[in-house]
């Protein structure tokens, strides 16, 4: 029945790719987005279990190590792989962007959500603090906001100021933690690291 297909589909979010700013491709308002809506699914528990480790990094070529780099989410331990290793599998929320001061985050369950009032045509960016914990995770910013760190790690999410205004919106497991002391080892610059 068309009635209950309709029920089924998002009433509000209507997102799509385009050029960036920040940072080649990004994801775009179709529609206005009210604070508190999700957007998309995020990264619940149950995706963690699928940790690749690090230890399997050799094993990836260059070309796939540099867009899992770019795209999956990291821990200290490894990174979240697509459904059944599929690289290609990309749904259009893995473009968001990076902003220090983004319009979008996570809900308790890790999905994303709107954090504020979001305009049709603005685009869509999370703050990469809120989920990546990789420490060697490390890239210079380019989001043009006031607030903007200039660059951007996988130690961000442990930071007592960083925590203090963001908590609300991190990814579950990274509000859990309750000692924001910064790691011994340091990120590392990522033109630093081999692809
Ligand atoms: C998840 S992808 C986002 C989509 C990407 N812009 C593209 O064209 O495929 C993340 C990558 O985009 C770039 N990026 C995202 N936000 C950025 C920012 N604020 N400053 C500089 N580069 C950024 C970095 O290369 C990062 O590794
Ligand atoms: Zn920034």
């Amino acid at each position: 029945m068309l009635r209950d297909y309709m029920s089924k589909l998002p009433p509000e979010v209507l997102i799509e790719l385009g050029r960036s700013e920040i940072a080649g491709v990004g994801v775009f308002a179709v529609k206005s987005i009210r604070k508190g809506r999700k957007i998309a699914d995020g990264l619940g528990e149950k995706d963690f279990e699928t940790l690749v480790p690090w230890g399997k990094w050799g094993e990836f070529d260059k070309t796939t190590q540099k867009k899992i780099w770019d795209f999956w989410i990291g821990t200290p331990e490894g990174f979240v792989p697509p459904e059944n290793m599929d690289f290609n599998k990309l749904s259009i929320e893995w473009y968001f962007n990076h902003s220090c001061d983004g319009n979008v985050g996570f809900n308790r369950k890790g999905d994303f959500v709107a954090i504020r009032n979001i305009k049709k045509g603005e685009e869509l960016t999370y703050d990469y603090g809120l989920a990546e914990s990789n420490p060697r995770f490390s890239t210079r910013c380019n989001c043009g906001s006031s607030k903007c760190r200039k660059i951007i790690t996988g130690n961000d999410w442990k930071e007592q100021a960083f925590r203090k205004s963001r908590i609300s919106y991190m990814l579950p497991r990274l509000r859990r933690i309750p000692n924001c002391v910064r790691a011994s080892v340091g990120a590392i610059p990522v033109r630093e690291l081999q692809f």
